[in-house]
């Protein structure tokens, strides 16, 4: 009856929904919409490994599902839910923990990350957030999971379980193909370059948020880091100026315009001309989504339908799910 494939993916509300969210994955949900049966969440259970303030995790779910709506998500055509709404995530990851090794799970480039980061809470539920992962993954049998570079090894992992439990149980889960945008896909902080633009890391002038003011925004792009080299030109060399370099992929995500047309369009301009151009462009393409969002916010009985029934249809696909891994594995059945 229904052709489409499937796709999933989330967001945690860790932090403010940057330029690097939308430019990287939000942007490009949208129009998967058309092909794909969507599911789109808020990752509140993985936001809970590193200390949440609770009223900021609550306000900041219900800003990223505004967000989400207003960069086009229509809740009509896809799937959008909270993940501690549908419990069937945290059971299915339970069972998952236990089809992921320990050696597989060290490995994990963000959990060595994120261990050095928060050397005083480095509890069970950040080592074990892959398995979480998976499970969010598996229990909608997508073909494709969208993501940014950094989350490919957590997908890597995802299909690593995908082939250890179909291999005992036969054909219970699909396997879920990693699905990573080329360009804009990893936009940098504007201070450091060389580290990625975080929604809670690296201090606040490296980063725009969805909702920032067009000043700050503006602010923001002209103490944008560039490079100290001599010639002082808009030339795309990630390797010897990556500041203008990550400035020229969100010129160029924001315009649509090619990298020697950036160049050209700037020759013998110089930084000073450059920099509040990106910013002018950043402000032109985040203004009727800020109003957007703004609206929506303010409609709470509508956010809330929005979720309610958001999760209800995630259950139904869930439950499904969750219920044939049970009773491969020998649950007795309620
Ligand atoms: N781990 C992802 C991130 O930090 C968020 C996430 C959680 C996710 N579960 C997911 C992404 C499932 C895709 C699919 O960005």
């Amino acid at each position: 009856m229904d052709e489409k494939k499937t796709m999933l993916s989330g967001i945690k509300p860790s932090g403010d929904l940057t330029l690097g969210s939308y430019l990287g994955p939000l942007r490009h949900w949208p129009k998967m919409i058309e092909e794909y049966d969507c599911y789109y969440f808020m990752a509140d259970l993985h936001a809970i490994t590193v200390r949440q303030n609770p009223a900021d995790l609550r306000r900041r779910t219900l800003e990223q599902l505004a967000q989400y709506i207003a960069c086009g998500l229509d809740p009509e055509k896809c799937t959008i839910f909270v993940q501690s709404h549908v419990h069937q995530h945290a059971e299915l990851g339970w069972v998952l923990n236990c089809y992921a090794m320990f050696g597989e799970l060290s490995r994990m480039t963000q959990f060595k990350d994120k261990s050095a980061k928060n050397a005083d809470n480095i509890n069970g539920g950040l080592f074990t957030y892959p398995s979480l992962m998976a499970a969010d993954i598996l229990l909608y049998q997508p073909d494709i999971v969208p993501v940014g570079e950094d989350q490919k090894q957590h997908v890597e992992l995802a299909r690593n379980i995908v082939q250890r439990f179909n291999g005992v149980y036969g054909d219970v889960f699909k396997m879920p193909e990693p699905y990573i945008p080329k360009v804009g896909a990893r936009i940098m902080s504007l201070t450091n370059p060389g580290a990625k633009m975080s929604k809670s890391e690296n201090g606040d002038t490296g980063r725009v948020t969805l909702m920032d003011d067009p000043e700050d925004i503006m602010r923001k792009f002209k103490r944008a880091v560039t490079d100290s080299d001599t010639e002082r030109c808009v030339r795309y060399d990630p390797e010897n100026k990556p500041g203008v370099a990550n400035l020229m992929s969100i010129y160029s995500a924001v315009t649509g315009r090619s990298f020697e047309e950036i160049e050209r369009e700037f020759d013998g301009l110089g930084y000073g001309k450059f920099k509040p151009a990106v910013g002018e462009a950043v402000v032109e393409m985040l203004r009727p989504i800020q109003e957007e969002a703004r609206r929506i916010l303010a409609d709470r009985a509508y956010l809330e339908s929005v979720y309610r029934e958001g999760a209800e249809k995630a259950s139904r696909m869930a439950e499904k799910t969750l219920r044939k891994v049970y009773k491969k594995i020998g649950f007795v059945a309620r």
